[in-house]
C-alpha cells in the first residue's frame, strides 16, 4: 500500500540524518521543505522532497495538501490517562486556596483518584482511557507514554497495567507502560511508608514483570512523597527486573531527585519546576533527557522549569503533557507547544523539537518516531490551511490539526 501526499505547503520536522535526540544550539535546527511531497509505503516512509523532483505519482493513495502543512505526530512521554474519576472539587479547593501538597495531606489527590479507580472494572477503564486516547490522538499525538499509579495495591495496579498492555495491543497509536506503584502512600502506609516500598519492591515488582506489562519504572520522588532512598531502592528492583527508569522529581522541592535518577541512568526525569544549578551540571554529558510538564505548572500555578536555561546550558528538553486528573487534565499537545514558547521562551523550532524528537527520546522510540525520516513510522498530520510552521505555537487554544495518518493510515 503506497500513500502520496503531494503539494504540501511545507513539510516540517524532516531529517536527512536522523538524531536520536537535540541538545542545546542543535534544538533550533528544524528542517523544513516548502512545496513538498511525503511517499508512504507500507506504513513507513519511503521518501520524501520537493514536489519538482517527485518522478512518477505511482500510489494506491493520493492526498492533496495544497495549502496545508505537515508535521511529525507529537510524541506525548509523560501522561497518566488511566483513572476513573475527574476532581474538579480540588480544583476549586485550590482556587479557595488549598495547595496541592495540602489536599494531598488529607487523603485527596492521587488517594482520591485511587479509590475511584479502585472501584472500576478493567473493561471501564479501558473505556475510559480509549476515549481519551483518541481525543489527543485528533489533536496530533501519535505515540504516548502511559503510566499506572492510582492503584496503589497489587491488584489495582496490575489492573491498570493490563489497561495498558489492551491499549496497546488495539490501537495504532505507539505506547509505552510505566509501572508508577510509588506514586503516592496509602493512608495504611502513613508514618511506615517504608513497609508500602518493601510492598513495591517485593510483591508488586515482581508479578509485573512476570507478565511484562512494564516497559518502565517511576517513583514520584519529591518532597511529601518518596525520598531519595526509596526511589533508590525501588529503581535498583525494577532494573533487576529489566525496567529502565522514567521519574518524577523536582516538583515540589530541591528533592534530590534528578541525581538519583541520573544515578540509575534514568531515560528521562521529569518537572524539574525546582532546579538549582548543580541539577544542570549533574544532567550534562549524561544519557537522561529533562522533561518538562508545562501543563502541570501552569494548573497548579508552580514556579516555571527554567527550560531556557538548560537549553542555553547544552542541555537536551523534552516537554510533555502529564496528562492527569489532578495536576494537567489535558492531554492537548499543541497547547504545550504554545506554552513552551509563550512561557518557557522556546523558539518555535526548539518547541516543535521538544514535543516530537525529544520526548520520542524521553521514551525510547526516537529511532521508531518523532519526525520525517525514511524508514520511520508514517505518524504525521496535515494542518488546516495555515500560514507558515510558528502560526502552531502562535495560534493558542485553537486545533490547527486536520487530519491525522497513524502508521501510514488515515485515523
Ligand atoms: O505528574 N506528580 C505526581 N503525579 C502526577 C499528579 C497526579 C495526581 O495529582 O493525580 C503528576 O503531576
Ligand atoms: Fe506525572
Amino acid at each position: 500500500m503506497r500513500t502520496l501526499v503531494k503539494n504540501i505547503k511545507e513539510l516540517v520536522g524532516v531529517e536527512s540524518t536522523p538524531q536520536l535526540r537535540k541538545q542545546g544550539k542543535e534544538m533550533a535546527v528544524l528542517e523544513a521543505i516548502k512545496d513538498a511531497y511525503l511517499l508512504v509505503e507500507d506504513g513507513k516512509i519511503k521518501a520524501f522532497g520537493e514536489m519538482k523532483d517527485l518522478k512518477e505519482e505511482n500510489a494506491d493513495r493520493v492526498v492533496d495538501a495544497t495549502g496545508r502543512l505537515v508535521f511529525p505526530s507529537f510524541c506525548d512521554s509523560h501522561t497518566h490517562i488511566v483513572y476513573a474519576n475527574s476532581r474538579e472539587h480540588e480544583f476549586v479547593d485550590k482556587i479557595r486556596g488549598l495547595s496541592y501538597e495540602e489536599i494531598a495531606k488529607r487523603g485527596g489527590g492521587i488517594l482520591n483518584s485511587a479509590k475511584a479507580t479502585a472501584a472500576a472494572s478493567e473493561d471501564e477503564l479501558y473505556d475510559m482511557a480509549l476515549q481519551r486516547l483518541e481525543g489527543v490522538v485528533h489533536l496530533g499525538t501519535g505515540a504516548i507514554e502511559i503510566k499506572s499509579g492510582y492503584g496503589l495495591t497489587t491488584e489495582s495496579e496490575l489492573k491498570l497495567l493490563r489497561v495498558i498492555r489492551r491499549l496497546k495491543e488495539t490501537s495504532p497509536v505507539t505506547i509505552k507502560s510505566n509501572f508508577l506503584g510509588a506514586h503516592g502512600i496509602p493512608m495504611e502506609y502513613r508514618g511506615h511508608q517504608e513497609d508500602y516500598v518493601d510492598l513495591v519492591i517485593n510483591e508488586m515488582i515482581p508479578l509485573v514483570a512476570d507478565e511484562g506489562l512494564a516497559d518502565f519504572i517511576d517513583v514520584f520522588c519529591d518532597q511529601g512523597f518518596f525520598t531519595v532512598e526509596d526511589t533508590a531502592r525501588i529503581l535498583e528492583a525494577g532494573i533487576k527486573y529489566g525496567m529502565k527508569p522514567k521519574i518524577h522529581a523536582n516538583e515540589m522541592a530541591v528533592s534530590g531527585g534528578v541525581q538519583v535518577g541520573v544515578k540509575y541512568g534514568a531515560i528521562s526525569v521529569d518537572h524539574l519546576e525546582q532546579m538549582g544549578d548543580a541539577e544542570i551540571e549533574c544532567l550534562k554529558g549524561t544519557e537522561t533527557m529533562p522533561t518538562v510538564l508545562p501543563g502541570c505548572a501552569f494548573f497548579l500555578n508552580l514556579p516555571l522549569s527554567p527550560a531556557r536555561r538548560m537549553i542555553d546550558a547544552g542541555l537536551p528538553v523534552a516537554m510533555a503533557s502529564d496528562y492527569n486528573p489532578g495536576t494537567s487534565p489535558s492531554g492537548n499537545m499543541q497547547l504545550i507547544l504554545s506554552m513552551a514558547c509563550i512561557r518557557y521562551r522556546l523558539t518555535p523550532e526548539e518547541a516543535l523539537n521538544a514535543t516530537t524528537l525529544n520526548t520520542a527520546y524521553a521514551m525510547g522510540v526516537s529511532r521508531e518516531v518523532g519526525s520525517i525520516a525514511v524508514g520511520k513510522k508514517a505518524n504525521f498530520y496535515v494542518t488546516k490551511p495555515i500560514a507558515s510552521y510558528e502560526y502552531m505555537p502562535y495560534a493558542y487554544g485553537e486545533n490547527k490539526v486536520e487530519r491525522v495518518f497513524l502508521n501510514g493510515a488515515e485515523i
